[in-house]
């Protein structure tokens, strides 16, 4: 008996430059998952207007964000990479989905609370963002679903929207696992190690951008905030968030175990803690920079691996779609 390869699904939005955050907790894990399992990485264009964005911006980003993630290392023959809007299934599926969903679920999510807070006038897209969600993954019958650790939560909520449809009509979903690996699922800002770096927060220092220059680097690096201690060790104590995160980045890009880590750093100061961070950033980042600037300069050849994503994404996701709306009682349009 030859066993079906595992699905696995992610998504990811066109708000913004990819920042070392995404990358590290997110996109390095789907590129090294490419090669035996059955992958989907969705942009995520009908999520990311759940925030006020400008047309041109949205437009201009989409294409760069399939760039970069193409430069990073997702490669197109062994990765479906689509555009969400491009296959209308998902924007069905969340109706359907919709409909079976409590809304006092989608009240508790944290990350709604979180951005609801700093709005004036809360857009209904907003709160009805885990639900969209949910129909990405379910669509593929994801089995797995690698992210950053702040998506836990929408994971676990899929899991639930998928368990109601299956005891309202019958075994139709296969429930999703979160995929979060243990260095990098939370990479903090460089300005403030207590928050979660973020692409909104355009503060000088913030963030790394995964396009930044070396110089830029070396310059956010430099003003990494640490901490008045000397030991250069991972460790999961608040008072030391600023060296852990450092090292985490470190750990990362270069590879190397943790214990080679300590050792090569033992007796140094945070001087040269940030120096060598600095220049493994700028190392792992080269490649993906350089790949980055010659795939952005021809948006045809862009547009096509985007338009074969989409066709092998339909091809998994409308068989899909046909199958909940029959379970829901609709009279399937003829094909
Ligand atoms: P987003 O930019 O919100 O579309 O996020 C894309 C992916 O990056 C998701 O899997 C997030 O969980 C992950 N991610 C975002 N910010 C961070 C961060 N600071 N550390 C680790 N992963 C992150
Ligand atoms: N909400 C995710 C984020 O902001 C993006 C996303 C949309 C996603 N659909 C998904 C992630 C499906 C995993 C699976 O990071």
């Amino acid at each position: 008996m030859t066993l079906k390869p595992k699905r696995v699904f992610s998504g990811i939005q066109p708000s913004g430059m990819l920042h070392i955050g995404n990358y590290l907790g997110a996109v390095q894990q789907w590129v090294q998952g490419q090669g035996t399992k059955v992958n989907f990485i969705c942009i995520v264009d009908l999520h990311a207007i759940t925030m006020p964005q400008e047309p041109a911006a949205l437009h201009r980003q989409t294409r760069e964000l399939a760039a970069l993630l193409i430069a990073a290392g997702i490669d197109p023959q062994q990765t479906t990479l689509f555009v969400q809007s491009h296959v209308r299934a998902h924007a069905e599926g969340c109706w359907l989905l919709n409909c079976i969903t409590p809304l006092g679920w989608l009240e508790r999510m944290t990350q709604y609370k979180h951005k609801a807070q700093r709005q004036e006038s809360v857009l209904t897209g907003l709160l009805d963002y885990p639900v969209l969600q949910a129909a990405d993954i379910l669509l593929y019958d994801s089995d797995e679903v690698p992210v950053g650790e702040d998506q836990k939560q929408h994971i676990e909520l899929t899991r639930d929207i998928a368990g109601r449809f299956n005891s309202l009509y019958g075994e139709t979903f296969v429930l999703p696992q979160p995929i979060i690996r243990e260095s990098g699922a939370r990479i903090m800002a460089l300005n403030d190690p207590h928050a979660k770096m973020s692409k909104s927060d355009f503060t000088r220092g913030h963030a790394i951008r995964v396009n930044d220059s070396p110089d830029e680097i070396r310059w956010v690096v430099k003003r990494a905030v640490t901490d008045p201690g000397r030991d250069i060790t991972f460790s999961a104590d608040p008072a030391r968030a600023g060296v852990n995160n450092l090292l985490q980045i470190y750990e990362l890009f270069t590879g190397q175990s943790r214990a080679a880590i300590e050792a090569h750093f033992a007796g140094k100061g945070y001087g040269a803690l940030k120096t060598d961070v600095a220049e493994a950033v700028i190392e792992g980042l080269r490649p993906i920079r350089e790949r980055y600037e010659h795939l952005i300069t021809d948006p045809a050849e862009l547009d096509r691996i985007l338009a074969v994503g989409a066709t092998q994404a339909r091809a998994v996701a409308e068989p899909k779609i046909r199958e909940m709306m029959a379970k829901v009682g609709f009279v399937l349009p003829t094909l």
